[in-house]
């Protein structure tokens, strides 16, 4: 694995192999020399985002290669800029096969050194993610150290922060694996066994339901979603308690490790990607390692449900009704609508736990997909500050959420004809009426991500190759560290 690390060019030796620096539009740098300068003063390499040039034995600087990397405008720059630039420079590093590579930290509009070193970890880390397990021979070279080199006097700021910045992405690496994972590997006994392992390096507690004990708990969704499936549904409760008697923060997140739709089956186009409807527990379960390796003084619950959505002679049907773990009855009128399903029994298991806020996170509609695209989540609640600190958790981590409303019609879309509710508030306003069906299960702060545009994807920016990204992890983790502050 990696090491992302922060040194200053003085005091230790300077990462000998690749240096890369960013440049800013338009800026004429003081410190280039020889071939460098001529080719920024040429008007060469104007500094646009995402422009690079690579030049070698750079006098003066002791190092071989000498890598520029544009950072756009001076006044625009950001830390998600800055994460993509370092994801830019890791990756050339590791793709030319070198043992270690450095990149100047450069600095942000306010200065914050930690805030910059944590942004070029996580870009570092994320942008030299792959999935290859599966391929027979890969490419499999990796950078031994990523080195961030700040001015002498932020080495302190500088390596506090890279190490946030490793620990959050690697929360995010494991997000990435276990989606990325088909479902005949990711089944809902590996993610429980995936927690137990969480557990046991991070000293928290778990506990698992199979299908009885899901019966037993009357957790009717889940144990109705999950009924036809050979690989048996699993109810996941991972418990970080280092926040003494503190009302507990609660994470859920949606893990369908295959959704075929069921009974109401899905068109078999593109279908392969209905593996990763378990993004939501793969974030949540990452989360938790990132949790854990920062040890934050919170009580933390993370209730993954999970399992498969799959026809069969016994499967569940359209028109059947449920009486959910609440009480509350459900007629089906898809069997497509199984996120919420088993959602609504985790919320309403939540409240035992009192908690201070409840976020969950889930591949929910494909409406959510059309309203947003690809570049932010959906976010819904029944609380207006929670959703506040939520969206700036997103814009922070550069995971963006974005708010939708929960307005009362979209709750009288989805009464009961038979029972009290039904399942699928028909095709108009899709994610809002899958928020507002979740709403009537919860009775504390809750904050609602709909990640079905933003969790796996086409290749998306520097840090972000096709498949999972671990959205929201890193928004997840910024949360809990607000909630320390
Ligand atoms: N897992 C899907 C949502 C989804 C669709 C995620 C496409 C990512 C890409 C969810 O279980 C689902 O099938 N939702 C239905 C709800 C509808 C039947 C009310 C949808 O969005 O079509
Ligand atoms: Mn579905
Ligand atoms: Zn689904």
């Amino acid at each position: 694995m990696v090491l992302i690390g922060a040194t200053t060019g003085a005091a230790e030796k300077p990462p000998a192999e690749m240096l890369a620096t960013g440049l800013f539009e338009g800026q004429i740098p003081e410190g280039l020399s020889g071939a460098a300068a001529s080719l920024v003063s040429s008007g060469d390499f104007t500094g646009k985002v995402g422009e690079t040039s690579l030049l070698y034995r750079q006098e003066g600087l002791g190092v071989s290669r000498l890598l520029l990397v544009g950072l756009g405008e001076r006044e625009r720059f950001t830390p998600e800029r800055l994460r993509r630039a370092a994801a830019t420079a890791a990756r050339r590093a590791r793709d030319l096969k070198l043992r270690e590579a450095g990149l100047s930290l450069p600095v942000l509009p306010g200065g914050d050194a930690r805030a910059a070193a944590q942004a070029a970890a996580e870009g570092a880390r994320l942008g030299m993610y792959r999935f290859d397990r599966h391929k027979s021979s890969t490419q499999n070279h990796e950078l031994e150290t990523f080195w961030l080199v700040s001015e002498e006097q932020d080495l302190g700021q500088a390596i506090e922060g890279a190490q946030l910045g490793q620990k959050t992405a690697e929360g995010a690496v494991l997000a990435r694996d276990l989606a990325n994972e088909p479902s005949n590997v990711a089944t809902p006994q590996y993610l429980a066994e995936k927690a137990h392992a969480i557990a046991e390096s991070h000293g928290m507690e778990v506990r698992v339901l199979d299908r009885s004990g899901i019966e037993e708990e009357g957790l009717t969704g889940l144990a109705t979603v999950g009924r036809s499936a050979a690989n048996e549904q699993r109810f996941i409760i991972l418990e970080h308690r280092k926040g003494g008697d503190a009302a507990p923060i609660v994470l859920v997140g949606k893990a369908v490790t295959f959704d075929s739709g069921g009974i109401s089956i899905k068109p078999s186009g593109g279908l392969e990607d209905m593996k990763f409807d378990m993004s939501g527990g793969a974030a949540v379960l990452g989360t938790m390692q990132a949790l854990g390796a920062l040890n934050l003084a919170l009580n933390v619950v993370a209730l993954v449900p999970a399992t498969e959505n799959l026809p069969g002679g016994n499967a569940f049907k359209p028109g059947d009704v449920l009486i959910m773990h609440s009480g509350k009855t459900v007629e089906i009128i898809t069997t497509d609508a199984e996120g919420r399903m088993i959602l609504a029994d985790t919320l309403s298991y939540a409240r035992r736990y009192d908690p201070a806020a409840v976020v969950d996170c889930a591949t929910l509609t494909g409406a959510c997909h059309v309203a947003l695209g690809d570049h932010a989540s959906g976010l819904m609640g029944n609380d207006e500050d929670l959703i506040a600190e939520v969206r700036a958790a997103g814009e922070a981590s550069g995971e963006r959420a974005w708010p939708l409303p929960l307005f009362e019609e979209y709750a009288e879309q989805i009464s009961g004809d038979v029972a009290d509710i039904k399942n699928s508030g028909g095709r108009y306003g899709g994610a809002l009426t899958a928020g507002a069906f979740l709403k009537v299960f919860v009775d504390y702060p809750w904050a609602h991500l709909d990640i079905a545009g933003t969790a796996y994807g086409k290749k998306g920016n520097a840090y972000t190759p096709k498949g999972a990204t671990g959205t929201p992890t890193r928004l997840l983790v910024e949360f809990l560290l607000g909630r320390t502050r």
